[in-house]
């Protein structure tokens, strides 16, 4: 029997995929893009995704720009999060995402809608870019967007975009994008992310997590034996959208010594 929305409704049962190593997880989930990409193109006739920073995703960013078949001249990328630093700055989402994916494959500017972090607060520039992101998918004010694709990564400590533990922003169903101090895991800068209404209105969610390092967090979330507010990662539940985890055997490692006592 599978979790439940809190309006009865079922949620759609999440996937599973249990990659070798970070090598193996880079190529599927990048053909799992892509593929959702060309239905998001037939279906609707454009793809809209919102990337997660991290280092993670990077070989995946890398593996999409190199060939995958996504027609860019329909794809539409925004961010989930964004550390409250310059564009330039080595510690930028923006930065990573345009040296592996933006900046090398045939995406026009007016296709990317990076998380402002000049000319501003983090509480000024998250509203801005709660505007543009309202304006672009025409939704009223505190509405949330339903992407095609939200990519998610998970830190140590179970959190997802800059949805920290404890963090005011957690519970914040009134926003689409808020700013929030740094949390405990480097780097030590505010943060703008979106939050978890976002999250859930999309079509789908891809987690995109290796190492032993997340091994912890991933059983807790998984087993369902931590709180949202202990573990983020457990507040990701789609409403009517498809939840993939894509992991490496070294994140999913206690998943499975826990499914041997199970
Ligand atoms: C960020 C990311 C963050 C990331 C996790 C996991 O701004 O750091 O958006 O949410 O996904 O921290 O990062 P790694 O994939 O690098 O472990």
């Amino acid at each position: 029997m599978g979790p439940n929305n809190s309006d009865g409704s079922a949620m759609q049962e999440p996937e599973l995929v249990v990659c070798r190593d970070p090598d193996e997880l880079a190529s599927q989930a990048a053909s799992r893009i892509a593929q959702l990409a060309s239905q998001s193109v037939a279906t609707r006739g454009r793809f809209t995704c919102a990337l997660t920073g991290g280092s993670t995703p990077r070989a995946t960013y890398q593996r999409l720009a190199a060939g995958a078949k996504i027609d860019w001249t329909r794809a539409f990328w925004f961010f989930g999060d964004e550390r409250f630093v310059p564009p330039d700055d080595a510690r930028s989402n923006y930065k990573m995402a345009n040296e592996a994916l933006l900046g090398v494959a045939p995406i026009r500017a007016d296709h990317v809608f990076p998380i402002p972090t000049t000319d501003g607060t983090p509480a000024e520039c998250a509203a801005r870019y709660a505007r543009s992101l309202q304006s672009f998918f025409e939704t009223s004010e505190g509405q949330p967007p339903v992407l095609d694709l939200v990519l998610l990564g998970m830190g140590d400590d179970g959190h997802v975009a800059s949805l920290f533990p404890h963090a005011p922003s957690l519970s914040i169903t009134d926003a689409t994008v808020v700013s929030s101090p740094p949390g405990t895991l480097p780097p030590p800068v505010d943060r703008i992310t979106i939050t978890f209404g976002v999250i859930n209105a999309a079509r789908q969610v891809l987690f995109l997590i290796a190492g032993d390092n997340k091994a912890r967090a991933l059983s807790d979330v998984w087993r369902r034996r931590a709180s949202l507010d202990e573990r983020p990662a457990a507040g990701v539940r789609p409403t009517s959208g498809h939840l993939t985890w894509m992991v490496d055997r070294a994140a999913a490692s206690l998943m499975e010594a826990d499914n041997s006592k199970s």
